[in-house]
């Protein structure tokens, strides 16, 4: 059983918490290892772009905090082992872990292909999920460990165009649910986080741009609060985070009238899509 669930507040010092981040480099990410190295938490941040990284760690420092960087794709094996032996020699091992990085793609299932869908379930899904894995045997003998799993709102009622980066984070929120329970024995939080629209390049970094609403991503959270949401949900051991406006509503009439929701979905779809 989870510490919250018996009662416990659970109050998780971050100073010198040794902590991986993924997807590091740019938007929620990046802001988010900022915050956590200001805090005080010894940072181990990755992604792909190492120029990126590099002047994170140099924003970081300028701040007062750690940041060490290693580059590399996340859906990478060999990638991984070499993430979690850098944390072990540079570092000693680690406390935390946020699954952070992910990538989405916005097409109708009828007009997208397997590769992509594969791809991001890769990046979202498996990447995480075996990241987990390999990095358990060094969170259990961490100094109050947790894992925090950056899902979406999307990973709890799914939207239209939206399909394949919904059934991943879905699975990402199935599995988290999951390890919650698996990982009690090694005291190890299993935490979970559902931002609503976020203003990053996530829409330009998606694998396909296909969809036809007029989404507006500018208008969205900025990256720096669901960061301060994020690391307050490690600070608190908080079990799962509604992050933002959209996604409270959104998630909360899902709860109580899914009906409505699924009726409105599929009427805005039919406007979209009426001359196709
Ligand atoms: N923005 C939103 O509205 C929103 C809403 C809900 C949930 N989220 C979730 O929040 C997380 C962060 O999103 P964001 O908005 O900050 O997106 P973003 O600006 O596109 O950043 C995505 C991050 O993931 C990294 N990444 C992607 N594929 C990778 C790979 N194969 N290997 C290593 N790193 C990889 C990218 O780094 P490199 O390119 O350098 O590899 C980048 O640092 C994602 O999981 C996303 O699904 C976002």
């Amino acid at each position: 059983m989870s510490k919250e669930l018996e009662g416990d507040t659970v109050r998780r010092d971050l100073v010198g918490w040794r902590v991986l981040i993924t997807g590091a480099s740019r938007g929620i990410g990046r802001k988010l290892s900022l915050q956590a190295a200001k805090a005080g938490a010894r940072v181990l941040a990755t992604g792909r772009d190492n120029n990126a990284l590099l002047e994170l760690a140099a924003e970081a420092t300028r701040n007062n905090g750690e940041c060490q960087t290693l580059p590399g794709d996340i859906t990478n094996a060999v990638f991984r082992s070499e993430l979690l032996a850098f944390a072990e020699d540079k570092m000693g091992g680690l406390d935390g872990l946020v699954n952070n990085a992910g990538q989405g793609t916005w097409n109708h299932v009828r007009g997208g292909d397997e590769a992509t869908f594969r791809s991001i379930m890769e990046t979202n899904f498996f990447a995480p999920i075996e990241l987990i894995r390999a990095a358990v045997p060094m969170l259990r003998h961490g100094r109050t460990p947790a894992i925090l799993n950056v899902s979406s709102r999307c990973g709890r009622c799914a939207l239209p165009s939206w399909s394949e980066y919904s059934a991943s984070k879905a699975a990402l929120v199935g599995m988290t649910e999951s390890l919650r329970t698996e990982f009690a024995r090694f005291d190890i939080d299993v935490l979970l986080a559902l931002p609503g629209k976020t203003a990053t390049d996530f829409l330009d970094n998606c694998a396909r741009i296909e969809g036809k609403a007029d989404l507006k991503f500018s208008d969205g959270m900025p990256p720096a609060r669901v960061a301060s949401v994020l690391l307050g949900a490690l600070r608190k051991g908080t079990r799962e985070s509604w992050i933002g406006s959209d996604a409270r509503w959104m998630l909360l009439i899902r709860r109580f009238f899914p009906g409505i929701v699924r009726r409105l979905l599929a009427r805005k779809v039919r406007q979209l899509y009426a001359t196709t």
